[in-house]
């Protein structure tokens, strides 16, 4: 097998990989999700990409061409690290890519009054990622980032349907809108965060977009593949998915089949 890579801390990446599917479900997939290191928000810089280039090497030993980094942690804190400085000496013909660049890529056409927000991890927000991409792209664009440290934990423990996560999901968007009340679009520029979207949506007014990543991602992935030819060429296409997590696999699969909507068998692994 010659699968795509996605890797995610944890849960989160399971609803990329989720669109990605669908659009594609004829490719071989495996997903890693490190979740015993989960979070990775709170973690530094050196942490981050330390454990992202340790997953990588991994779905590479496993025989993935391509990951991608279903985690905009992941992504802002050791994408460009890996692109520039490891992947040259790993394996130059391989691709590692990740979340942030398509999902800014996106939001040009979305938003009417050319501000909006952000809400994401503390690593996420920190590292700025956001506000420089949209720089380049779309210059005209207000960027507000609202780091929201409690929200992957509600979900990596199950809490995304509970009261637990409605105090702190109304409080986290509300902080946001009275930042710049002109917001018509938020991102949930963590791949966790769709898993609270119901909580999220009660707690947003109805004029301002939610956009989940996965779709773009997703879309934004197949036009890659359509450009790049030798990577597409070496994808592997049995529609298979294999799963592996850091933490217990028994857990991994109960949680992954809530996500994904279908069941899942996981491995356990160590990175
Ligand atoms: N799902 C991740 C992201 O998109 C990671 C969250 C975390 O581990 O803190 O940022």
């Amino acid at each position: 097998m010659s699968p795509i890579g996605v890797f995610d801390s944890g849960y989160g990446g399971l609803t990329v990989l989720r669109e990605i599917r669908s659009l594609m479900p004829h490719y071989d997939y495996l997903y890693l999700g490190d979740n015993a290191r989960a979070p990775y928000g709170p973690r530094s810089f050196e942490r981050v990409y330390e454990f992202t280039l340790q997953a990588v090497c991994r779905l590479f030993d496993m025989g993935s061409p391509l990951v991608i980094l279903a985690c905009n942690t992941a992504s802002a804190k050791a994408l460009r690290t890996i692109q520039q400085h490891d992947l040259p000496s790993l394996d130059p013909s391989r691709r590692v890519l990740g979340v942030i660049r398509p999902t800014v890529e996106a939001v040009g056409d979305l938003t009417l009054t050319r501000h909006i927000g952000i809400v994401a991890t503390q690593g996420t927000t920190s590292s700025r990622t956001y506000e420089l991409e949209m720089a380049k792209l779309h210059p005209d664009i207000a960027v507000t980032s609202q780091a929201c440290p409690m929200w992957v934990p509600l979900v990596e423990n199950y809490e995304f349907d509970g009261s637990g996560a409605d105090y702190f999901v109304q409080r986290d968007i509300q902080t946001l809108l009275e930042r710049d009340p002109l917001i018509d679009v938020i991102i949930l520029g963590c791949t966790h965060f769709p898993l609270l979207y119901n909580k999220i949506r009660a707690y947003t007014p109805t004029h301002v977009k939610l956009i989940s990543q996965g779709e773009y991602v997703s879309r934004s992935l197949e036009d890659y593949l359509r450009r790049h030819a030798d990577i597409e060429a070496r994808l592997s296409r049995g529609g298979h998915a294999r799963f592996l997590t850091t933490d217990d696999a028994a857990k991994f699969a109960s949680a992954a089949t809530v996500f994904l909507g279908s069941s899942v068998l996981a491995e356990q692994t160590s990175l």
